[in-house]
């Protein structure tokens, strides 16, 4: 069991909760850079990204870490990752490596990295058109959760967080916040127990598996099918949206399979839709089918599944693809 730390505090009190870090560097998205100011954090250095996918890559790390040697960073530096899931996840590898390792934390600033990314310890970058394929698993020594730094992104940005946040609660409902969720994201309303409620629930499916070898698949509901719609998008349906098109159609399969009572997939729509979430995958299942086959997860024409049963609770199967999309194909193409 590894124990994940999750803080949650405003912006003004994180400098004071790393006063014991003696040399720390912060690497952060450029348009964050009115957050770092915020923070006050008192660095040897900082440094500012463009915090793309396309600059997700290994030479972005090999900068850090050049940077990092020309400002004499030991193996007794901090690094802070201030920025969406592209800096968390770079950061946390250069920290990773560099020098073999150095410790690191985060302040992630938008709700998918609040609710996600930056939770887990899982980092890394691309490869060619693969993603995070380069990559380690090293947990921070903490995430700091400041609700008043989402305060000044675009609707968009909740919008791309708001699929994983209710994807958590698909999978873990204890504290009945999936409904509350959905009406609080379709009235813009205050999400901070919501945010608070997924890091949680992240941080200990993580913390209990953090190898992902079992309890961690779960928190791929609707991935499987997201990563195929991402890759035959060509990138242009972000992370977010697929990840609603994909538990939709994970709650269609769970129905055809009897795992789920008929109405959990016609409920799911109704309420992502409320929350302007994308519902209708706009490829044909059959090449949804050749994409998952292709993923790097697939062993020979089985693939793991993670179905919900109901909301809060979801099961993990390896189904053959090509069952799957024969089930599928019957109402969507
Ligand atoms: N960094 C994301 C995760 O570990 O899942």
């Amino acid at each position: 069991m590894v124990d994940i730390k999750i803080i949650r505090c405003s912006v003004q009190d994180v400098a004071g909760k790393l006063a014991a870090y003696g040399s720390i560097f912060i690497v952060y998205d450029r348009n964050v850079r009115s957050v770092v100011r915020a923070l006050g954090v008192p660095a040897a250095a900082s440094l500012e990204i463009e915090a793309t996918e396309r600059n997700k890559v290994l030479s972005t790390v090999e900068d850090i870490c050049r940077w990092l040697m020309r400002h004499d960073a030991g193996r007794d530096a901090f690094l802070l990752g201030v920025g969406g899931g592209v800096t968390t996840d770079i950061a946390g590898f250069a920290a990773s490596v560099y020098k073999r390792g150095i410790r690191f934390g985060f302040v992630p600033t938008t709700l998918l990295a609040q609710v996600d990314a930056a939770i887990g310890g899982k980092d890394g970058v691309n490869l060619d058109s693969y993603k995070n394929m380069i990559g380690a698993i090293r947990q921070p020594e903490m995430t700091f959760i400041c609700p008043e730094v989402l305060e000044t992104l675009p609707a968009g940005h909740l919008a791309a967080g708001g699929a994983e946040l209710l994807k958590t609660f698909i999978i873990d409902d204890s504290g009945s916040w999936y409904d509350r969720a959905v009406e609080s994201l379709e009235k813009h309303g205050d999400l901070t127990e919501f945010i608070g409620a997924a890091a949680g629930i992240k941080a200990g499916i993580a913390g209990r598996d953090p190898y992902e070898r079992g309890e961690r698949r779960l928190l791929n509901l609707g991935h499987t099918f997201a990563h195929a719609i991402e890759k035959l998008s060509d990138e242009s349906i972000t992370h977010g949206q697929a990840v609603a098109m994909g538990i939709i159609l994970a709650a269609k399969l769970a129905e055809k399979k009897g795992i789920a009572k008929t109405g959990l997939a016609e409920k799911l729509e109704a309420d992502f839709k409320r929350c302007a979430l994308p519902t209708e995958c706009p490829f044909p299942i059959k090449d949804l089918g050749e994409a998952m086959k292709k993923d790097k997860k697939a062993e020979g024409a089985a693939v793991h599944f993670v179905i919900p049963e109901r909301i809060g609770h979801v099961v993990t199967m390896d189904l053959d693809v090509d069952e799957v999309t024969g089930l599928l194909t019957q109402d969507n193409d």
